[in-house]
């Protein structure tokens, strides 16, 4: 099968064309042939090898963690599918080996769910990842609740386009940072203020926004922003993160944190893909490149030049 893969870790150049058998399916496996993959920032994160020293890699590496396609064949542990079914996943296996990147995966059935049928595959590939990071910060991490003043940095990319959704369906008041043309779809998912954070005085305004202090945040930014966000906490406001939780943070007794590593769960695809068709939960904008340009959907990635979510599209046999 044609799949995008490393021999070794490096920049965008070491993404390679090579063909590698087709899995095996188990008996408590599910094959599926992928039409499309998301492209998310941990792809360039292993690339580079960031994630070595905390899960087993095998070479050579399939990248990529989403994927959205149609079942093919199935073990004969496996329950609640159908061959044909058209399904979305996030794929992470314990091992870090046989991505998404493919023209097919084998996976078990925590992995995935129907995809929404309202969604073609393309833009099926580019939530599950996002979404789950998302709802698990927000409902399993942060607890948040319907009244409470919630802010998401960087509401406009993958990750907090869906939390800022999801945070405004419960009933939560959303505050969240942008860059300028981007912040127009943040009000109109219901955010009560937006602000531009490369303006030098943002944090003085959200500051004067919720003068008592935010009751949590939800950080898709990490680094000195995680710092800043976290002074304007209330007294035993709640922090997730879901990048490294900076000492500073940590040793704040004044304040709750918690961090998040998104896992597989079916359960929760399954309830995504409902407020999806439902229009409760909206996608960003998608870009879609063809996988053979794998190497360019990483170069723009990784320079912040995406606007939303970006999909590799997988050509079939
Ligand atoms: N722990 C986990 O399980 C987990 C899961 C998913 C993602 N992550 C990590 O979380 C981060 C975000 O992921 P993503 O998929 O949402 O990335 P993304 O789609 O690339 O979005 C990043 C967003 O950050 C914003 N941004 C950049 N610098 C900022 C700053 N100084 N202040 C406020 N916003 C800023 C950008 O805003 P503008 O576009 O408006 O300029 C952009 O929209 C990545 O590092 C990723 O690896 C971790």
């Amino acid at each position: 099968m044609r799949t995008i893969a490393i021999k070794q870790f490096g920049g965008p150049e070491v993404l390679e064309a090579m063909e590698l058998p087709k899995p095996l399916v188990g008996n408590d496996e599910i094959l599926i042939r992928l039409h499309a993959a998301g492209v998310n920032p941990v792809d360039f994160k292993i690339r580079q090898g960031l994630l070595a020293t905390r899960l087993p890699h095998a070479f050579p590496l399939i990248l990529g963690w989403d994927g959205a396609g149609e079942i093919e064949a199935m073990g004969a542990k496996v329950t609640g599918f159908s061959l044909g079914d058209a399904v979305y996943t996030y794929g992470r296996k314990a091992t870090i080996q046989a991505g998404t990147y493919a023209q097919y995966i084998t996976l078990q059935q925590e992995h995935l769910a129907l995809k929404p049928k309202n969604l073609s595959f393309v833009e099926a590939a580019v939530v599950p990842l996002a979404a789950l990071t998302a709802y698990q910060a927000l409902f399993e991490s942060l607890q948040i609740r319907s009244g409470e003043t919630l802010l998401i940095p960087g509401g406009a990319g993958g990750v907090g386009s869906y939390a800022l959704q999801l945070a405004v369906n419960s009933g939560a008041r959303v505050f969240s940072t942008a860059s300028p043309a981007k912040q127009k779809t943040l009000l109109d998912w219901g955010a009560e203020a937006v602000w531009d954070y490369h303006d030098k005085n943002y944090l003085e305004a959200m500051h004067q926004a919720v003068p008592g202090g935010f009751d949590a945040v939800f950080d898709t930014v990490g680094g000195d922003t995680q710092i800043a966000l976290s002074k304007l906490l209330k007294p035993q406001g709640r922090l997730t993160s879901i990048l490294t939780l900076q000492d500073k943070v940590q040793e704040n007794t004044e304040i709750q944190t918690g961090y998040v590593f998104v896992r597989p769960d079916s359960e929760q695809l399954k309830k995504i893909a409902t407020l999806i068709e439902e229009k409760k939960l909206r996608l960003p904008p998608v870009t879609t490149l063809p996988l053979s340009e794998a190497a360019e959907a990483h170069r723009l990635l990784e320079a912040g030049e995406v606007h939303g979510k970006l999909a590799l599209e997988i050509p079939t046999l």
